[in-house]
């Protein structure tokens, strides 16, 4: 069993990359529209200013059948909750949107110009006035069918998932086969959830057909439980992620003929996080999943830093330390051109700042997020492509709140808390959806891609969260033959030690980054 346990521990190494990868390329898809307010003088009335802003802003969530917890439609709708409407937007609660206006200028941004919100607070302090009806504006069109197009392939959930009426957040998996005769390339996923008041938001990835079909149902339910499980079982490969959606997110197709690869015969895997409403739902998504039609010049990369959600970087969060930071840099081997960042952290994370330092010395700002909402899971795409040359350096601040003071805080009296893949855990990364900018330095960007993930599981197992996950996996490292190789080899068990190259034999894959290449 020699030889087993080698390519087990191979294929673990592997999985556990694989699988933290893949929820990195989350929800960087997803778009929302944005109108200017009319400038206003004399009477603010409903029909005329406030309508415009409500219908424009809020109405994508706030109408029946969607997740927000009311409709927002009629001069009643809007007139019994104005009070608490002019302070949730003025305290830029509404819309939801968490990135700092003007750190990174993004695609599809939700927010309302202070001339909004001082319309809605006039408003409301002038006694909420419907005005002429007839200058209602008329309600935006929500398209009931698929919004990009038909779908070249359409999966559905095989069962219903009941979720109860209260009780907490629920992270459910359902595995659904893709029947798929060849490898594919995806450059969309559009998610059609159907109970949409509890579906809050969504992850895509896909793995071999019939990894997970021995823990598939397995509680009696369908699906199995847990967060970010794709990385946790071995025998997955090839997997890879495929994108997510969030609440009030929009599909798009990725940006300039971009496709992630999905292998034939593989599962698709939906993951999802669903929040009670009140009222037991049942839950049946459909899926669309739209192809290139051939394989696409250029992979997306995902950047993720620090690496592996954080796996070298986080180790635990003492109970009650209110300010605990993670920090790491990465300086780019290539030019690069940034899409989309995706921060993923849980419940405890409060602050993620990402800023750019050129070589030059000149400063971008890429992403800050002062105040985290799990609830929250958006992608921030870049409204143009953020080009950084080599040389650039990227640095990456989190803070954590472990204290009782943080309302999100799970645990009542606060406790420690490890790195690890239940929400009770902790992780924090911004995963960058990128490509070098030249063709020729795509090998370039593989080995870059390669010493930072050793790095990170170096780090991992220097700091014990490596050989901690491997336990709770099962996977004893200490005692698997095949020093020299993979784990071994960072462990320094066998002829070296350090970030090492691809280890020989061990093909690496094509995208070392962004998940395994279908074969
Ligand atoms: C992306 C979806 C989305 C958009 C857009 C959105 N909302 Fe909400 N809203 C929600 C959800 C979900 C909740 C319930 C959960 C929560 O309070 O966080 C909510 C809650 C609220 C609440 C109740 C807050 C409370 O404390 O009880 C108000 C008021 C509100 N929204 C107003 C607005 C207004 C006004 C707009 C537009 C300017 C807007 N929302 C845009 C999703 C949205």
């Amino acid at each position: 069993m020699r030889t087993q346990s080698i390519v087990r521990l191979k294929a673990d190494t592997t999985k556990l990359v694989v699988g933290l990868a893949s929820a990195a390329l989350i929800i960087g898809v997803v778009s929302r529209g944005e109108t200017p307010v009319q400038a206003q003088n004399a009477s603010v009335t409903f029909s005329e200013t406030i309508a415009p802003i409500v219908y424009e802003n809020c109405v994508s969530c706030h109408r029946p059948g969607e997740a927000a917890p009311f409709s927002l439609i009629t001069y009643d709708d809007v007139k019994n909750r104005g009070k608490l409407i002019a302070a949730v937007t003025a305290a830029r609660y509404m819309p939801p949107w968490q990135a700092t206006h003007g750190f990174g200028d993004f695609a599809d941004e939700r927010r309302l110009t202070d001339a909004q919100i001082t319309a809605i607070g006039t408003w409301v302090r002038d006694g909420m006035p419907e005005g002429n009806r007839a200058k209602m504006p008329a309600l935006p069109k929500f398209t009931s069918g698929w919004r990009l197009g038909t779908p070249d392939l359409v999966l559905e959930m095989p069962q219903e998932f009941e979720v109860p009426a209260s009780g907490p957040d629920i992270f459910r998996n359902f595995v659904i086969p893709s029947k798929l005769l060849e490898d594919k390339w995806v450059r969309a996923v559009e998610f059609r959830p159907r109970a949409r008041t509890v579906v809050h938001h969504a992850l895509f990835n896909y793995v071999r057909g019939g990894a997970y079909a021995s823990i598939d149902g397995a509680d009696g339910k369908p699906g199995f439980r847990g967060l970010a499980p794709i990385g946790a079982n071995p025998n997955l490969t090839p997997a890879g992620p495929l994108g997510g959606w969030a609440v009030g997110g929009s599909p798009r197709f990725l940006p300039e003929g971009l496709a992630l690869p999905m292998g034939r015969g593989s599962d698709f895997i939906l993951q999802m996080h669903f929040h009670p409403s009140g009222k037991v739902e049942r839950e049946k998504s459909t899926i669309g999943i739209y192809f290139a039609e051939k394989a696409p010049e250029r992979t997306l990369r995902n950047l993720m830093v620090p690496g592996l959600f954080g796996i070298g970087s986080l180790v635990e969060i003492p109970a009650g330390e209110r300010n605990h930071v993670i920090e790491r840099s990465v300086t780019l081997p290539v030019d690069v051109r940034v899409y989309f960042a995706n921060p993923h952290a849980h419940y405890l994370a409060k602050e993620f700042k990402a800023t750019a330092t050129l070589p030059d010395g000149s400063a971008k700002p890429l992403l800050w997020i002062q105040d985290w909402d799990f609830n929250w899971q958006d992608g921030y795409n870049y409204k143009e492509p953020v080009v950084l040359p080599k040389g650039t350096r990227i640095d990456v601040r989190i803070t954590y709140d472990n204290t009782a003071s943080n309302p999100r805080n799970p645990s009542n009296p606060p406790q420690k808390v490890w790195w690890g893949e239940q929400s009770t855990d902790e992780m924090g990364t911004i995963g960058f959806g990128l490509i070098p900018v030249r063709r020729e330095d795509e090998a370039a960007w593989n080995t870059f891609a390669l010493q930072q993930r050793n790095g990170t599981l170096l780090a991992a197992a220097t700091n014990g969260t490596l050989q901690r996950v491997a336990q709770s996996l099962g996977i004893d490292l200490q005692n698997t033959p095949g020093a020299g190789q993979g784990l071994g080899r960072l462990l320094g068990r066998g002829r070296g030690q350090g970030a090492a190259p691809a280890p020989a034999g061990n093909a690496a894959p094509a995208n070392p980054d962004s998940g395994a290449k279908p074969r």
